[in-house]
């Protein structure tokens, strides 16, 4: 009989587990990849921008490990809400959980929680037509906007708000969404970094990238691109010559104007009814390298601020969870016995879409060690559950119906290869007329 096993998220974490498992194991496998959403790729069709195509082209990688015949897509099926781990240890021989990390990181200041203070995980799932979020949900009325972090989500963020709307027409960003944008008021953008150009977390390719944006002027202060010593990473030294180079040259009078700035701290989103302004504070590394205030404060007037400072795992009922690692606790991958993890929920939000393959290759090493020789459970299989529940998984021809809907529609509207569909009904209507 076959090892039978769930992987649960079809995040490349997911995704990559399915393809390890049935590289990797010297007898035959059956994987069900289980994904709450009725689309697989996770992140690399609701979190990487929309007009880096070339990196979004991973799924094209990613769809050729569903059509495996061992592996089965079933989408719509939430961990928690429709099955939990018991059902799932019951139908199958083991189980990996692959959730990713769906929620922002809380700043933990006065004000976070007023309206105009926004986390990147929203406005990225806004700007990539997540279910999750309503096309409707964001208007950029605020001629100024600041972005908390200098991580690549926050370049990503940047460069979004930073575009015209006409530069975004030809990617698959939601059609109500790019009428959004061309109605933006937005003219100047501050990206705030707490710590030197020398910490910053983004990469050179991502850095470069803005100061090629044909739509606005990027702009360093010379006083706070000076860094320091020299024994850099070649990554972080090609940062900090971008940016001192940004540092030298004056503004050309560009529609828009991007900021970015160091060693300040945000302390307090200002305002009454919604944000009125970002309150930060100087900056500076104490002996023993921690961020430490000046007492020296500057107020930028924005109306928008938007939390780019990382996402976080949630915890999935049922499995075991660290709120100090904010991740599931494992040894190379094994939670449990028959419990693994791979991807993001392992090992936190960091690294590449690649990372992910050779973290996925690990737990599926020590997944097939711990099951070699052992009895198969005797399983009562999902699709038997599922049905006696009344829930209808969506198949991977479904997914392809949704995917040809939105080709359809990007024809329709003259716009390239496809627009997103948003919402589960739309999609739904799709791969189920
Ligand atoms: C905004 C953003 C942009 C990025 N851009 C790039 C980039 O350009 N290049 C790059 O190399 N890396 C990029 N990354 C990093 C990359 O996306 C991650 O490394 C990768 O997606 C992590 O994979 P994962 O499978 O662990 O998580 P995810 O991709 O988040 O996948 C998790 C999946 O699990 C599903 N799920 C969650 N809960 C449940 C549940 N209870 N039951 C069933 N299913 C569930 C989710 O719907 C999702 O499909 C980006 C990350 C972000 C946040
Ligand atoms: N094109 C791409 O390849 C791409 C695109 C998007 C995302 N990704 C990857 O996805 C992962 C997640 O990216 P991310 O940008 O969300 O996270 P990240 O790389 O961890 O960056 C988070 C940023 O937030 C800052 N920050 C954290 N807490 C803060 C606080 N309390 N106040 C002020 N600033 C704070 C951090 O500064 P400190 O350093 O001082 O903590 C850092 O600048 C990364 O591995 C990234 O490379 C890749």
């Amino acid at each position: 009989m076959a090892l039978r096993v769930a992987v649960i998220g079809s995040g490349p974490a997911g995704i990559y587990t399915a393809e390890a498992l049935v590289k990797q194991s010297a007898e035959p496998v059956q994987v069900d990849v289980l994904e709450r959403l009725p689309t697989p790729y996770g992140l690399v069709r609701y979190g990487v921008a929309p007009d880096h195509t070339s990196i979004k082209s991973i799924a094209n990688y990613l769809r050729r490990v569903l059509e495996l015949p061992e592996v089965r897509f079933l989408g719509g099926v939430t961990l928690g809400e429709h099955v939990s781990v018991d059902d799932l240890l019951g139908a199958y021989d083991a189980v990996v959980y692959c959730t990713g990390a769906m929620v922002d990181r809380k700043l933990g200041i006065p004000g976070e929680d007023l309206p105009g203070s926004v986390a990147a995980t929203d406005f990225v799932n806004w700007y990539c037509g997540h279910p999750d979020v309503d096309p409707g949900r964001f208007t950029l009325d605020s001629p100024e906007v600041a972005v908390i972090g200098v991580g690549n989500v926050a370049v990503d963020v940047v460069r979004v708000l930073a575009k015209t709307a006409d530069e975004l027409r030809a990617t698959d960003v939601p059609h109500d969404v790019l009428q959004r944008l061309s109605e933006s008021q937005v003219k100047a953008i501050h990206m705030v970094g707490r710590r030197g150009p020398e910490h910053a977390k983004f990469t050179l390719k991502e850095l470069r990238e803005l100061g090629d944006l044909a739509n606005a002027d990027v702009c360093v202060r010379p006083d706070e691109a000076i860094v320091l010593g020299g024994d850099f990473p070649r990554q972080v030294q090609g940062n900090i010559k971008v940016l001192q180079s940004w540092a030298a040259r004056e503004p050309v009078g560009r529609p828009r104007r991007l900021d970015v700035r160091f060693w300040l701290r945000p302390v307090e989103i200002l305002g009454a009814e919604r944000v009125e302004g970002l309150k930060l504070e100087r900056t500076r590394l104490s002996q023993e390298g921690r961020v430490v205030g000046t007492g020296e404060f500057e107020t930028l007037p924005v109306g928008m601020v938007l939390r780019s400072v990382g996402y976080q795992s949630v915890p999935l009922p049922g499995v075991p969870f660290s709120d100090k690692t904010m991740t599931v606790p494992n040894e190379a991958g094994r939670v449990r016995d028959r419990e693994y993890v791979a991807g993001w929920l392992k090992r936190g939000p960091t690294g590449v879409i690649g990372t992910n393959k050779s973290d996925a290759a690990e737990t599926v090493r020590t997944l097939l060690s711990d099951l070699e020789g052992r009895d198969r459970v005797a399983a009562r299989p999902i699709d038997e559950l599922l049905a006696e529940r009344g829930i209808r998984p969506i198949t991977y021809d479904e997914w392809l119906a949704i995917e040809a809907a939105e080709a359809e529609l990007a024809r329709s509207l003259g716009r390239g290869e496809r627009v997103k569909l948003v919402g589960l009904e739309a999609m739904l209507r799709a791969c189920r007329p």
